[in-house]
């Protein structure tokens, strides 16, 4: 399952709890101010009947015929807020403003407020019930009123959400900058760094799981370091009594008559030989697994390589070419010792796997690629994969313990270099090829 962003989820968290609870205020102070609003527009239209209504009786009482309807006279043409209409307790209307529309009024004289679809109206009674005025009040105003006050509430959440989105985005990474941090150093370790990680002032909830890490590491890198330790040892107190046995089998060897006892002491001397290369291959992996495997200052790996190979073609009659670059020196940052590890494990494979009558040819490149080539039988991808495990060998007759790739694999990437194994080796059909990127040092450029 992919992790969620906690950046994402508490910016989306917070700014949905916001836009809820403001609505919810939106929606309490909408009702409080509808009421009010309603209370303040209904006692302004009281206000007006009982002002209205005594001059009505007046201007009624007043007239000779009584009984006919009279609409008042404007001052000025202007269209009404307000209409009324005043009747007496038949429902006979007596007076009317001028704008008032008769339809709009409640059929039964009734006192107090009521409400119609479109009017508030509001009624009256002088006389002891025989006068009615009724006032009416178009409900749209108020509507209206209503309606920009919700507005007026809604819309500063227009902005509110992206504020409260791009506030938590911004506020969240702030706070978690020193994870992030903690999080690149652990990424930049390398394989072989296993010291405690210190990052300044981490979260007191992420704290604890810092500790944690450390104290990990700390576990992991006794229990290595005992692991190595022990196989360093033991190879290094075997190499004495194994050297001793072996010296006194080949006197046997050469000491016993003609015959089944000097095969069986050739035979036990092959097999403490191949205790001897086993141990010194262990020892060389326990080394290779040590750390230090970079120099202090770069390295001219030309020099390096060319007496390696020197030595090889002393003890194995010139069988190997070796190929350098127009630069005349190429600096990497390895340990000399490592580095000859490294190259010794090669050849001895490409001498010890390569067809016979093929050289085996070493380059090294002014971009510090180093190769190693020999011909042979083409071997198949799918083994390449497995040949740089520990203990993990190909079809061949030659003895060997498997750890020679191996070895080399760990001392590449302790420097951070890259090896590829290659079959069919590069620009022929068969052979076999080991590239080594080294990483190029600077110094190379001066
Ligand atoms: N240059 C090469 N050409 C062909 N095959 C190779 C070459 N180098 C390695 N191999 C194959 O890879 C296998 C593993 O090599 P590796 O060096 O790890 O072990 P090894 O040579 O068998 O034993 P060790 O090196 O520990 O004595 C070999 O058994 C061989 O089959
Ligand atoms: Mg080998």
């Amino acid at each position: 399952m992919k992790s969620s962003s906690l950046q994402k989820r508490l910016g989306l968290g917070l700014t949905l709890g916001m836009t809820l609870l403001w609505l919810g205020a939106t929606v309490g102070a909408w009702l409080v101010v509808q009421h009010e609003l309603n209370e303040a527009f209904d006692s302004a239209l009281e206000e007006t009947a009982q002002r209205i209504l005594p001059l009505a009786v007046l201007e009624i009482s007043n007239r000779e015929e009584s009984r006919e309807a009279q609409h008042i006279a404007t001052l000025k043409v202007h269209k009404e807020y307000l209409t009324y209409l005043v009747r007496d307790a038949k429902g006979e209307i007596l007076m009317q403003s001028h704008d008032a529309n008769p339809k709009i009024f409640n059929k039964q004289l009734r006192e107090g407020f009521s409400t119609t679809e479109k009017y508030r109206l509001y009624a009256a009674s002088a006389l002891r019930g025989t006068l009615f005025i009724e006032i009416a009040e178009p409900l749209g105003h108020r509507r209206e009123a209503a309606r920009e006050a919700l507005f007026a509430l809604l819309l500063p959440l227009l902005a509110l959400i992206p504020i409260s989105l791009l506030g938590t985005w911004l506020f969240v990474r702030i706070s978690l900058r020193s994870v992030l941090a903690y999080r690149r150093a652990v990424e930049a370790r390398g394989a072989g760094d296993l010291s405690p990680i210190k990052v300044a002032r981490l979260p007191a909830e992420i704290d604890p799981l810092a500790d944690a890490v450390n104290h990990l590491l700390e576990r992991l890198r006794k229990a290595l370091e005992a692991e190595r330790s022990f196989t360093a040892n033991s190879a290094h107190e075997l190499r004495t009594p194994l050297a001793a046995t072996l010296a006194q089998i080949q006197r046997l060897h050469h000491e016993a008559p003609e015959g089944s006892l000097r095969l069986r002491a050739a035979k036990i001397e092959n097999s403490l030989r191949d205790l001897a290369r086993l141990s010194e291959k262990l020892m060389q992996l326990a080394k290779a697994e040590g750390g230090g495997l970079l120099a202090e200052a770069p390295q001219d790996l030309i020099p390096l390589l060319a007496h390696v190979v020197d030595e090889w073609n002393h003890s194995n009659g010139h069988r190997i070419g070796l190929q350098l670059p127009d630069e005349a020196s190429v600096y990497s940052a390895i340990d000399p010792d490592a580095f000859g590890i490294l190259v010794r494990n090669l050849i001895e494979n490409a001498l010890k796997y390569g067809a016979v009558n093929q050289p085996v040819e070493v380059s090294i490149t002014g971009q510090a690629l180093l190769r190693v080539v020999n011909g042979g039988p083409v071997v198949p991808e799918s083994v390449l994969q497995q040949l740089t495990e520990r203990f993990v060998r190909g079809r061949s007759e030659v003895s060997g313990s498997g750890l020679g790739l191996a070895i080399a694999k760990t001392i590449v990437q302790g420097v951070g270099a890259t090896m590829t194994l290659v079959s069919p080796a590069t620009g022929r059909e068969e052979g076999f090829e080991v590239r080594v990127q080294f990483c190029a040092d600077t110094k190379n450029e001066r």
